[in-house]
């Protein structure tokens, strides 16, 4: 594999140009006006699947959205890794804070990708990195060093909850048997020092309907009078969290996995600064839970937020009115050990009696999953700390993510098998906001690495 630098070299301006045709199709999951994308995107990894070598590829329905399947068995008796990705992407909008349009994609330079950056939703999270593997799969098919059998499954459901996908490895189990499962879709933490994910939190989502009155009502004649449901979700989503930070739902924490000393000294050890954090998010001040860094309450401690927030009268102007209803979406982060479901119930037992009886309220969930953490004795981040130690030339660290594939958690109790996040994105790509962008240092590099992983994977394998 030494001339894996060569071939990224040599095929660099292909290798950008095909990205940049998969991102200009707009395969938003979650909006139905572009399902006709969605589909036409499926078939577009389709078709790369099976021009960098696969032997066989399809499109498994779903009740949802099809599945990209696609397989390279050279040797019942090597290795089999499988590697997941999604071809969906979040919504552009707002629209208006893009300065290119989101499915045009062009490469513009920024302060940390100094080579140029792929501005486009999905260029990072994840048409960027999972066409990395497509990119490193053909490098290993054209120079005859593939020394693993590869399965591809590639799903366009992933921003809206992965169900169906569930479904899918459910009744699929034989078919998807594997080694282990290969994933870049997470981040790390410079180009400078690479990192390995080895954790990721779970999700509990929820819708919450706040009622007051039956209709909206003036606010001069009836204010005061009746409960006033922005004002009433207002509060009580503001008595979700105590004077230090703390989720105040009874039970929250129960469960939660307290690290060790020793553990989070470990974690401090990565590096970090506060300072540059603030100021790339313009900030006069960090803020979290009592009692632990940034680091912490991003990654190893549960969170709830208001994603959204909604009800009476937002146009332009003003109008004097109470509205009959509030609306809030609340995502709640869950570390290991917390149940998604039993979270939820919580969740809405709780709001639920906190109402004041002058409104009615109602909790519906959406979607959600169980958080995962992942070894770093295994065989596979071994060979994935091998592969980033090589092309980066600097060790790299395992470090836990904030963020939710809860698809992952699902692969380790139907599959067996562990996942090793090998991401190449980094935080201040943009992922799910505005100006989406993927570094072409990034994408190379992450082109470069995989076919290292792969080596390492089956030497180590023996
Ligand atoms: N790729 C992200 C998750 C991610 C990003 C993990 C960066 C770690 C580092 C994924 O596409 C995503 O956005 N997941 C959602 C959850 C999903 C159920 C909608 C999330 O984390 O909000
Ligand atoms: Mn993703
Ligand atoms: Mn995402």
């Amino acid at each position: 594999m030494d001339n894996i630098k060569q071939y990224v070299q040599n095929n660099k301006e292909r290798f950008l140009n095909e990205l940049i045709e998969l991102l200009k199709i707009p395969s938003v999951s979650a909006d139905s006006a572009y399902s006709q994308d969605v589909i036409d995107t499926a078939n577009a990894v389709k078709s790369s699947l099976e021009k960098a070598g696969c032997d066989f590829v399809e499109l498994c329905e779903t009740p949802g959205y099809p599945i990209v399947y696609g397989e390279k068995i050279i040797d019942k008796n090597l290795p089999t890794v499988l590697v997941y990705g999604h071809y969906d992407v979040q919504p552009a909008d707002p629209i208006e804070l893009w300065t290119s349009p989101p499915f045009e994609p062009v490469i513009k330079t920024t302060e940390l990708h100094p080579e140029g950056a792929i501005f486009a939703r999905g260029a990072c999270d994840d048409k960027g990195q999972m066409y990395m593997h497509v990119k490193a799969f053909e490098y290993m098919i054209q120079n005859n060093c593939l020394p693993c059998n590869v399965k591809f499954m590639i799903e366009g459901e992933e921003e809206v909850g992965s169900s169906s996908l569930g479904w899918f490895v459910e009744r699929n189990q034989a078919k998807l048997a594997n080694d282990v499962i290969l994933i870049s879709d997470t981040g790390m933490i410079s180009n400078q020092q690479p990192s390995i994910t080895t954790g990721l939190r779970g999700l509990s989502y929820v819708e919450v309907e706040v009622t007051g009155p039956n209709r909206d009502l003036h606010s001069g004649l009836y204010g005061g009078a009746v409960a006033n449901p922005i004002n009433v979700l207002a509060k009580m989503i503001a008595s979700l969290h105590d004077e230090n930070n703390r989720i105040t739902i009874p039970g929250f924490y129960d469960k939660v996995e307290e690290l060790s000393m020793a553990e989070r000294e470990k974690m401090a050890q990565r590096p970090y600064s506060e300072e540059a954090y603030k100021k790339a998010l313009d900030i006069e001040e960090v803020y979290g839970e009592t009692g632990y860094t940034t680091n912490e309450r991003n990654s190893i401690r549960p969170t709830l937020d208001v994603n959204g927030i909604w009800g009476g009268y937002t146009g332009e102007g003003a109008k004097t009115v109470i509205a009959s209803k509030a609306y809030a979406k609340i995502s709640m982060r869950l570390v290991p050990n917390q149940d998604w479901e039993e979270i939820t119930e919580l969740f809405k037992k709780h709001f639920e009696s906190i109402a004041p009886k002058a409104v009615k309220v109602k909790v519906t969930p959406h979607h959600g999953g169980q958080g995962y953490v992942t070894p770093i004795d295994s065989i596979g981040y071994q060979a994935a700390a091998k592969a980033y130690a090589d092309t980066f030339g600097v060790q790299p660290i395992p470090v836990r993510s904030g963020g939710s594939i809860p698809i992952v958690a699902l692969f380790e109790k139907e599959l067996k098998s562990k996942t090793i996040m090998m991401g190449f994105g980094l935080d201040s790509d943009a992922i799910h906001s505005p100006n989406e962008h993927f570094g072409v240092f990034n994408y190379l590099k992450g082109i470069e690495t995989i076919p290292l992983f792969y080596k390492y994977f089956a030497e180590l394998s023996k």
